[in-house]
Formats: C-alpha cells, structure tokens, sequence
C-alpha cells in the first residue's frame, strides 16, 4: 500500500457504523462496555470514523458516546442526531470529550418520507437541512449531513439541499441508500451526477451509505466510490438496519485484492477483520453465517477432494487472498487429551492468549476435561473455553454441580449446587422442559428481578459432540447484560450462561453502590 500524495486522492476513509445502524436493529443491543470493547478494537484496527451512537435515543446511548470519546487514540468519534436542535446539542454534549469529534445530522428528502414521515413541504425541509447544518456546525467542525433515502429523491431537490448543507459548513455529505433499492449502476450515476451539478461540491467528501435489502451494499458501496464518494459507511460483518449495511471487511478486502479495478486504498489493517468479526458476533450474539464473506468460518475452508488437491498443488487455485491476510490463523496443532501443558500454552499464545499462574493452570485442568468427553478439539472449543475463562475469573456465583431428569415423561427436574461467595447451596426444582427446571434452580437460590430477555444456543463446531455455546441476556431496571457459557452438554452450558449474567448485574449492582451513580438527566426523544 502507497501514501504517496499521488495516491492521496485515492484513499478511501471508512466509517464504521456498528455501534448505531448496527446495534439499532432488533436483537443486536450491546451493553456498555461491550461498546466499550468494540469501540476500542475498531480504532486499533483503522476505523477512520467510529459512530459511537445516537446520544439522544437513550441515556446509555449518550453514556456509551461520550465514554468511546473520552477514550478513542486515533479515529474521529461521530455521534448521530435528527434535525432537532435538542438533538443536536445534546449529540454536541456527547462528543465534546473527543480529541476529534463530529455531528452526524440527517433528513429525508424523497417524496415518500418528506409526505408521509415529516409531514411537510420541500421547502420546509430545504430550512431545516440549512438551520440544523448551520446548528451543528456552531458546535465543530467537523458536520456530516445526510439526505436519508437519498436514492429515492427527485435530483433537483437533491442537488439544491446538498448546495444548502455545504454552503451551511457541511464537510461530509451522505447519499444514503436506506432501503437498499438502488443497483450499482443507479448509484454510480446518482453519485456522479451530484458531485458534478452541484456547484460548490469539491468543499465537501462524499460519501456512501447502502443498506442490503437486494443483497447489493457492498457493489453500490464500491460503485458509488468509482463514481468519486471517499467514504464508505459500513459495518462489522454487515449488521444493521432489516438486511443490515454494507460489510466493512467485505469492502475493504474488494478493494485491497481487486485493486486492478478498484485502485483505492483504506488505512485499516486487514489482518484485525476476523478478531472484529468475533468480537461483534460475540457481543451481539449474531452468529456470522457460514458461508458469509471474509470472515465466515468456510470463507477458507476446503472440503472437496478436486479443491483439496489442487490446493495441495498451489493455494493460488481455489483462494483469492491468504487467510493470514484477513487474521485466520492456520491450524497448525492438533489438540486432543494427549496434548500436553507446554502444547496448550503454545496454542494458546498461537491464538492470542497470554494466560499465567492460576488462570492458565485452571484452563488447562477445563481443557483436559473437555478433551477427555470430545474426539477433537477444535481452536473455536479453545477460545469458548478460555474466553469464558476469562470472564468468570471474579464471579460470586459458580455452578458446582447440575443434573437432570429429563424425557418425555415430565416433569422435568433440576438439582443444582452453586457456590455462593464460597458458601454451599443445593437446590431441586420442576420447570417446563430442562431448561426451565435449571433456570428455577437459580432463581431459588439466587432471588432476583431481573428478566430473561433472550436465550439462543448455537453450536461452537459440528459434531454430536460439538460444544454448545448459550447466551443469555438480562435485563435488570432497564439495563441489559448479557454473558455467554460453553459445554459440550447445553443444560450445563445454559446454566453458566444464566449464572454469568447473574455476576454481571450483581457487580454491577457492588460498583454504583461503591461509587456515587454520574447523573445523565433523561431526555425526551419525541
Ligand atoms: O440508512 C440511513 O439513511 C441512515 C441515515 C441515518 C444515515 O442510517
Ligand atoms: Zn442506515
């Protein structure tokens, strides 16, 4: 890759929106910290933009900005807000802690929203782009304005409101596709055509936005790039909105291999993309499909014995760019339960952990358990097992024992004995099926308020003996956690899930209790 100042014009600044079009669609809430964490390895990884939020759809929206703005080293920290001048003050308030802020402010502009969802006249809103970039840009610098369903406007009114929101200080302007309706194409020639009709473009970057409703972000996203856009909105493993966005390891990677035709360049650094993708699956709980692009599990998988053969003979006949290029180690120990202490260590530093003293003596005693009850032992049963690990090194709570009477003759039935801040309990409970009984375990021993708001299961690797993995999401006073916990038997799986996300809210509970709560006022989202 080249930063001539030839090749400057070239440069590709990506905007990654996980952390608002992403987490806005339904079932991918993260918690503050796991916002935190994404924040961080984003900005690790390149990100040029992160959009942390919409600071005035929630008080934790607005905790979660202003916090990755305290934090973030590199990247611009860009918070979203509707034409209201409260949101764009209260957006304004959320990013001041940033070493490099911006205000994000959109309005639709087709005849469908301006008629149905704001209910006025374009001139009406030809005022309001003017006062909310004029607004906006009273508090920074740095103002992004988006005509939201850009691709569904008239090109007069377009090209007259993209005029008004660069004469009012608007230094990025989105053309968003936000019902994925364009085909690449169409958005190269709406692109071009704006960028030449209107008079004082060269002020301003534009910039992309697809949504993946016909399956085609990513193509409208490089076509709109052809058509001269230098920025890309996208995101981790192309979550967001209905289909989601445009992926951001999926542009990227165009870009990077078929650079013969797509001659543009990003400053991200490509072998973070698979890490990104598990983080985001992870704290989503969005499992990453796996045939998807990059980053799903067979992006670089060969099962065919003409494609093994041929790849034996010269990786270059069946793979287009290195796993190594995109983060996917290769698998180069396999474990099993002869596998001694010093190999697990080597695996683990392989995969990215550095794990000493107890932590690593209490993985390795969970490892050899686990290889002991399944044939193979994968990378992905390492990671689950570590991870969790991790996690619940600080618990209170700990399962000691579970078991279970189930079958088509109910009830079911649980007998569970936890480990309550090092004192025993037993308990034994009927439920509506296993997972009921286990989970009314707990509630005996444990009383609390907090509500099961989501309970998936999906399998770490294949196999009758593959490892479970659950998450469970709780939702406590109107703040959610969510944990996950893995075994090759799911009952026992699902019970460290629930008790992970028992100590979650229970230490969070300790920590406002220890230190006096910041005070965000509530605000009204209209
Ligand atoms: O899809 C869309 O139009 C959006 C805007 C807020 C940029 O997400
Ligand atoms: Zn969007």
């Amino acid at each position: 890759m080249s930063t001539t100042a030839s090749s400057e014009k070239d440069r590709v600044v990506i905007f990654d929106t996980t952390l608002r079009d992403g987490e806005q669609c339904p079932g991918a809430t993260m918690t503050h910290d796991e916002k935190l964490e994404v924040a961080e390895l984003l900005d690790t990884m390149g990100v040029d933009i992160i959009e942390a939020g919409f600071p005035i759809a929630s008080d934790g929206d607005f905790a979660a900005v202003q916090e990755i703005a305290r934090r973030t080293r590199n990247a611009v920290v860009c918070g979203l807000a509707r034409a209201g001048f409260k949101d764009i003050d209260r957006c304004a308030e959320a990013i001041k802690p940033a070493r490099r802020g911006r205000i994000h402010t959109f309005l639709s502009t087709s005849p469908v929203h301006m008629k149905w969802k704001l209910q006025k006249e374009p001139h009406e809103v030809y005022e309001m782009v003017i006062a909310q970039v004029t607004r906006a840009r009273n508090h920074t610098d740095d103002v992004e304005w988006s005509s939201e369903d850009g691709t569904r406007t008239e090109h007069d009114f377009l090209c007259r409101c993209v005029e008004g929101a660069i004469n009012a200080g608007a230094t990025t302007i989105n053309i968003p596709d936000t019902v994925g309706y364009a085909t690449p194409d169409e958005y190269f020639e709406l692109i071009k055509m704006v960028r030449e009709r209107v008079p004082n473009s060269d002020q301003a970057r534009f910039s992309v936005h697809c949504h993946n409703d016909l399956g085609m972000a990513v193509a409208n996203s490089l076509a709109g790039v052809r058509a001269g856009a230098r920025q890309i909105e996208c995101t981790v493993n192309g979550i967001g909105e209905r289909a989601g966005n445009a992926a951001l390891e999926e542009v990227v990677m165009a870009m990077r291999v078929r650079n013969d035709v797509l001659p543009y360049w990003t400053g991200i650094d490509a072998t973070m993309l698979t890490r990104a993708s598990k983080l985001v699956s992870a704290a989503t709980s969005f499992p990453v499909q796996y045939n998807k692009a990059i980053v799903g599990r067979n992006a670089f998988a060969h099962e065919s014995g003409i494609h093994q053969d041929g790849m034996l003979k010269h990786t270059q006949t069946y793979e287009i760019m290195t796993p190594e290029s995109v983060g996917v180690k290769q698998t180069s120990l396999v474990m099993g339960k002869h596998s001694g202490r010093h190999a697990f260590q080597h695996k683990l530093e392989e995969l990215g952990y550095e794990l000493s003293g107890n932590q690593l003596d209490d993985a390795f005693v969970r490892f050899k358990a686990l290889a002991d009850r399944k044939k193979h032992v994968y990378d992905e049963d390492i990671e689950a097992l570590v991870d969790e690990e991790i996690a619940h090194a600080q618990d209170r709570i700990k399962l000691v024992s579970l078991s279970i009477i189930a079958g088509t003759r109910g009830p079911q039935r649980a007998t569970m004995k936890l480990d309550l801040d090092g004192r025993a309990m037993i308990e034994e409970c009927e439920g509506n099926g296993p997972v009921d009984a286990t989970f009314n375990c707990i509630k005996a021993m444990v009383p609390h308020d907090a509500v099961l708001e989501l309970y998936q299961v999906h399998a770490v690797t294949e196999g009758t003996d593959a490892q479970a993995e659950v998450s469970v999401r709780l939702s406590e006073d109107g703040r959610a956690v969510t944990a996950r916990g893995a075994d090759p038997d799911t009952l026992v799986a699902s019970a460290k899930a629930y008790l992970g996300a028992l100590n979650k809210l229970t230490a969070r509970n300790q920590r406002s209790k220890d230190e006096p709560q910041r005070r965000i006022h509530s605000t009204d989202v209209g």
